[in-house]
């Protein structure tokens, strides 16, 4: 592999070339400073919302790309390169990039001078920390000249890349010692401020892009670098920057350490000024004081990485196949992490400006980081329930900064209310903690309007019984899960929104995949009910689901597979009597994990349809046959180029439902094959041909039908993280939280000997050892805890913290 490799012990990828395909990112924060980082350096920062606190400025379709961020320039004596060779370009003598838990940190070196930049946002601070280490490693002392610069964004990005005539007249900055201010609107209404800071002194700063640059270079060949100089002044309007230059000897084998700070800082209205104009500082001082030596920088460090180890150690798997548990031991959970603070919002895909907090993907996300950090999984769903609509329905985002939801990609999609009741139901499955469901939650943000989550959960199930079409199958509205299939839309008009539009309201299309959601989840609804709330309903929503399997069996089966959906003339969507898009993906997944034609022949049926004529070497796509037109009847999803998105792409967030769905019908093989195709670590060897991060799941994966097959986009926020998670460690490996206790249902290859996994689970640590010697695909024999016998698969839960639990297959 030319271009990284795992290093499992450090719980890093280490990146050997700033050559990658693409840039390959980490996301430093886990709280409300976040900052996204490549391997060249690139990225910015912002504060809790990434549209309206940019802190630092990024190009997205810059040419060339990549080309903000960090930007470290080292002047060795007329020798100019980067540590993170971005942006000086100048081949190192070394270079490694290693993205871990939190952190990345770059090894390079040129003429006998290493450098290592660790970067950082410590916990619990609005801040990221650089720490730049040099050393000396010639006979001579060397005397190096060091600029270090960051461009600050006017804090609304989309503002900040559109206002010209306003901006250029707003930025405005101060200097003290060896911080630089960006304090743009300050005057006005905001009430924060970025700062930019090192803990020496400095030689010279710049405060202007245009100065430090000099009239037609990029950052690759600022005037101030390449001709030694500097403005020191602070400057107006235009683009502010702060840039620091720093001289510095070092004696044979020296070594030195900076310790550069972006930071963040929020003040009272009455505190803001220190005297006319002048900002009140001490917030950003006392931050300072706080990272001011290498050895402070060390302990911050230490507490990020014992935080992630103790995340970490919540789940982990030692198994035969190493690659399997890396993903499950480390880029799985971290990525799940960065699915629950990002949402959609901000990736090298994501501009963070469009998509907050997305309610059917957060709901999603859930599934993957509750049993990590369920205190905040419940503030989450709490949230999200906010953004409810008094019917039922719900706004589709809001913004994390405001929590307000809104109508940027409106509402109506019919499957987000069902999306609530998936996520509640983990979080009460693996906390046990069922107050939740009393907690007061307001519908769409209104204060007064507060009904408990239980009330909240009775609407979003009844908002699917009262919007049932000719079929009495559930109605699409602007579209389910699949954003693009829009069957009320019909556009013609270039540009406008497949989401929100709808020139046509039919009030007969109908969807298959949310029939099975509603199966699914009305089921665990009813669970809900017969335990916390009232078994009347209970009853009634039992029958509500079984009237709806009998639907889904009735006018949702097209033979060989399971049927889409009806359009709004009520032809089939997704059957062999279609043309193309015969076979979708979404309700052969759902369906069958829905247990929806479990025990006859369809589940089995549809599962080998897939196979046929879905599943490929990359992984299983959307749909088939690729829409070679647009269809206006259908929407977004024949809009896209054969074999992109939804258009037949491989579109990883739903291959997991299928891996569900063949474990949950013992296919071991093929639950496991699923699971391995799109699964990143086994796709290291082929980064030339997939090209995004070989340490996270994309969000698309290009289709057979496509000219670029195996060519992944999208890289980190996507659904795809949650679902492989549950995928791959409930069903699986089969350890499954449930109201009763942790069950134990494997699902694996007969040629797997067994594993074992370290489970914590309310409050208890449950070491766990599967022995597969009778070389099964399912079944449990035996199980023991604590040498005691046990009868069925769900662990009792008792008083004692530490149980060990061995389970033969047979
Ligand atoms: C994107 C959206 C998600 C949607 C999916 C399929 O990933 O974030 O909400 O379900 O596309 O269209
Ligand atoms: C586009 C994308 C889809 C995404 C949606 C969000 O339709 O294809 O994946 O969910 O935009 O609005």
């Amino acid at each position: 592999m030319k271009y990284g490799s795992f290093d499992d012990d450090r719980r890093e990828y280490v990146i050997h070339t700033p050559y990658t395909p693409l840039p390959w990112i980490n996301y430093l924060g886990n709280k409300d400073f976040f900052s996204l980082i490549s391997n060249t350096g690139g990225g910015y920062s912002f504060y809790r919302d990434a549209k309206l606190r940019r802190i630092t400025r990024y190009r997205y379709n810059n040419a060339p790309g990549d080309s903000g961020g960090r930007l470290y320039y080292i002047n060795d004596g007329g020798n100019l390169w980067s540590p993170a060779f971005l942006p000086l370009k100048t081949p190192l003598d070394s270079y490694c990039c290693r993205h871990g838990m939190g952190y990345t940190l770059f090894e390079s070196r040129k003429n006998g001078l290493s450098a290592s930049l660790l970067c950082f946002v410590p916990l619990d601070e609005p801040c990221e920390i650089n720490r730049l280490t040099l050393i000396n490693q010639t006979d001579l002392p060397k005397t190096v000249r060091l600029t270090a610069c960051v461009e600050w964004c006017l804090w609304n990005a989309v503002d900040d890349a559109n206002n010209f005539q306003r901006n250029y007249s707003t930025g405005e900055l101060e200097q003290e010692d060896s911080v630089i201010y960006h304090k743009t609107e300050y005057r006005e209404r905001r009430n924060h401020y970025a700062y930019y800071a090192v803990n020496c002194d400095t030689t010279g700063y710049d405060t202007d892009r245009d100065t430090f640059l000099g009239r037609f270079n990029g950052y690759d060949a600022p005037d101030s670098v390449m001709h030694v100089c500097s403005a020191d002044r602070v400057s107006h309007g235009w683009a502010p920057i702060a840039a620091h230059h720093i001289s510095l000897t070092l004696q044979p084998g020296e070594v030195r350490s900076l310790v550069y700070v972006l930071g963040y800082a929020e003040l009272d209205k009455e505190d803001k000024w220190q005297q006319l104009n002048v900002i009140n500082k001490s917030p950003a001082k006392a931050l300072l004081e706080r990272f001011n030596t290498s050895e402070k920088t060390d302990e911050a460090l230490k507490r990020l990485n014992a935080y992630w180890n103790g995340l970490l150690e919540r789940f982990t798997v030692i198994s035969g196949d190493e690659k399997l548990n890396r993903m499950v031991n480390i880029w799985n959970p971290y990525q799940c992490m960065v699915t629950f603070n990002l949402s959609r919002s901000a990736s090298y895909f994501e501009s963070g400006t469009g998509r907050g907090m997305g309610f059917r993907d957060s709901c999603q996300d859930i599934l993957g980081f509750v049993h990590l950090v369920p205190e905040r999984a419940r503030q989450r769903i709490l949230d999200i329930a906010a953004i409810q609509l008094s019917d039922g329905s719900a706004w589709h985002q809001y913004q994390p900064l405001t929590k307000q939801g809104n109508a940027d990609v409106g509402g109506g999609f019919n499957d987000d209310p069902l999306w609530l009741v998936a996520s509640v139901y983990a979080y009460i499955a693996e906390t046990g903690d069922a107050s939740i469901l009393e907690e007061p939650v307001p519908f769409d943000t209104v204060p007064g309007t507060e009904a408990s989550l239980f009330e909240h959960l009775r609407r979003s199930v009844q908002y699917t019984l009262s919007h049932l079409g000719p079929h009495g199958l559930p109605l699409i509205g602007r579209a389910d899960w699949n954003d693009c299939l829009n069957l009320n839309c019909f556009s013609e008009e270039p540009g406008e929104s497949f989401q929100t539009t709808a020139n046509y309201e039919s009030g007969i299309a109908e969807s298959v995949f949310i029939a099975a959601m509603f199966v699914l989840y009305a089921g665990r609804y009813a669970k809900i009910c017969d335990r916390y709330g009232d078994p009347e309903e209970a009853a009634v929503i039992r029958e509500a689901v079984e009237t709806m399997k009998a639907k889904v069996l009735e006018h949702g089966w097209d033979g060989e597979w399971f049927l889409r959906a009806y359009d709004a003339f009520g032809a089939k969507v997704g059957s062999n009597e279609c043309e193309e898009g015969k076979i979708y993906i979404e309700p052969q997944g759902f369906c069958v994990l829905a247990g929806i034609g479990i025990d006859g022949k369809h589940a089995q049926k549809a599962l080998a349809s897939v196979r046929v004529h879905l599943a490929g070497e990359f992984g299983i796509s959307l749909l088939w046959p690729c829409y070679s037109v647009y269809h206006k009847e259908l929407g977004e999803v024949s809009s896209y180029p054969p074999g992109y998105k939804e258009n037949g792409g491989i579109f990883c967030h739903n291959n997991p439902w299928i891996s569900i769905a063949e474990a949950v019908t013992g296919n071991a093989w093929d639950a496991y094959e699923a699971y391995r195709r799109i699964c990143p670590a086994y796709l290291e060897e082929m980064s030339d041909t997939h090209r995004t991060e070989p340490y996270v799941y994309s969000q698309m994966i290009a289709g057979q039908e496509a000219p670029t097959p195996g060519e992944a986009k999208n890289s980190w926020l996507t659904g795809t993280a949650a679902w492989t998670f549950t995928s791959i460690s409930q069903y699986i490996l089969g350890i499954r939280p449930s109201y009763d206790g942790l069950q134990i249902d494997p699902c694996i290859p007969s040629d797997m000997k067994g594993f074992k996994v370290t489970r914590k689970f309310r409050g208890v640590t449950y070491n766990i050892t599967v022995d597969n010697s009778a070389a099964v695909e399912k079944g449990v024999k035996a199980i023991t805890v604590n040498g005691n016998d046990i009868n069925g698969n769900i662990l009792p839960l008792g008083d004692d913290k530490v149980c060990d639990v061995k389970v033969v297959m047979g």
